[in-house]
């Protein structure tokens, strides 16, 4: 599964321009599955039948990027984040556009460090003049931040486990499922960054009886981190809340059930920055019991987003299992 995993977090996928990681996962989840639809908001609906309900699942695709807002007379690019970035994970990194061209972060002198803004940066291309540039991207173009993949053995590392480990979790379950107890509307969705975009739409399409989002979230482990009950290591999480829903009790416990039925070690996570496309599917119509698994993940929206392993493969195991336990309310 790792050499999977690997693909995923390396291909170019920035919000908006998820294309490529959506031909890489229908390519990877095709003969699994029934049927595949792409809507307009470029979401990837895999439909696999097993009669009963409609489950739906969502793993985003979409990473963390930058936008290109002007270019100056010296070739100089200024960039706004598209999604939650800070700019201090940014001093020393790369970025790469659709086309390979690679930029360097560099940023204006500055009298303290505290003082830093996305504003006071920008991204060079190498060009000397604006003209230069635009022979290799243009305003509205958006960039990744460029990191390759690195396996730790036991942990793994890159820009962009949130969210392909997610999407890696669900292929990877899709292949093993046996027994569907449910029609699994499997959703790759676009725009999570961006305010959980494409997974409300696809939400409304499907309109489920049940809906569970994969996502990573955040850990309590490192140290003086913020407080939080969750720990790499320790399995994947059955989430309480964030700040896009509180996770219907019912599906919360039902899951809870699953976890134990099939000695799935599991954590309860409580995170209190931060959404998830669960928020978008609960809000759908008069309202969809929406739960959500999240995989532990260290220096989320950084260059280097951690996981473990174990996490990893006890997510896949415990996706597996949600999909062929029925889902009684
Ligand atoms: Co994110
Ligand atoms: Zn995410």
């Amino acid at each position: 599964m790792k050499e999977l995993i690997k693909r995923l977090v390396e291909a170019y996928g920035p919000t908006g321009s998820e294309e490529s990681v959506r031909s890489l996962i229908m390519e990877e989840v095709k003969p699994y599955v029934d049927e595949m639809q792409v809507d307009a908001l470029g979401n990837l609906i895999a439909i696999k039948r097993g009669g009963g309900k409609k489950l739906m699942l969502a793993s985003h695709m979409d990473e963390i990027g930058v936008m290109v807002t002007h270019i100056d007379d010296k070739g100089f690019l200024r960039f706004y984040s598209v999604g939650g970035l800070s700019p201090f994970t940014l001093i020393g990194n790369r970025c790469y556009f659709a086309n390979g061209t690679v930029g360097v972060f560099g940023m204006e002198r500055l009298d303290a460090i505290k003082d830093l803004a996305m504003n006071k940066m920008f991204i060079d291309i190498g060009a000397d003049s604006r003209e230069e540039a635009l022979e290799k991207v243009n305003i509205g173009d958006t960039a990744a931040i460029r990191r390759e993949f690195c396996d730790l053995g036991k942990r793994l590392v890159s820009k962009a486990m949130d969210n392909r480990i997610a999407c890696a979790v669900q292929i990877e379950a899709l292949k093993q499922v046996q027994n569907l107890a449910f029609d699994v509307y499997a959703v790759f969705t676009t725009q999570e960054e961006v305010g959980l975009r494409g997974a409300r739409v696809a939400a409304f399409g499907i309109t489920p009886d049940i809906g569970i989002a994969v996502d990573v979230t955040a850990t309590g482990d490192t140290p003086k981190s913020a407080t939080m009950d969750v720990t790499l290591g320790k399995g994947p999480t059955v989430k309480v809340r964030d700040s896009s829903l509180l996770c219907t009790p019912a599906v919360r416990r039902h899951m809870e059930q699953v976890a134990k039925a099939n000695d799935i070690p599991y954590q309860l996570e409580v995170l209190q920055a931060g959404g998830t496309d669960g928020g978008a599917i609960q809000m759908t119509k008069s309202g969809i019991p929406t739960g959500v698994m999240s995989i532990p993940c260290r220096y989320i929206h950084t260059a280097s987003e951690m996981v473990d392993y174990d996490d990893v493969e006890q997510g896949v195991r415990f996706l597996v299992k949600l999909m062929e336990t029925d889902y009684l309310g």
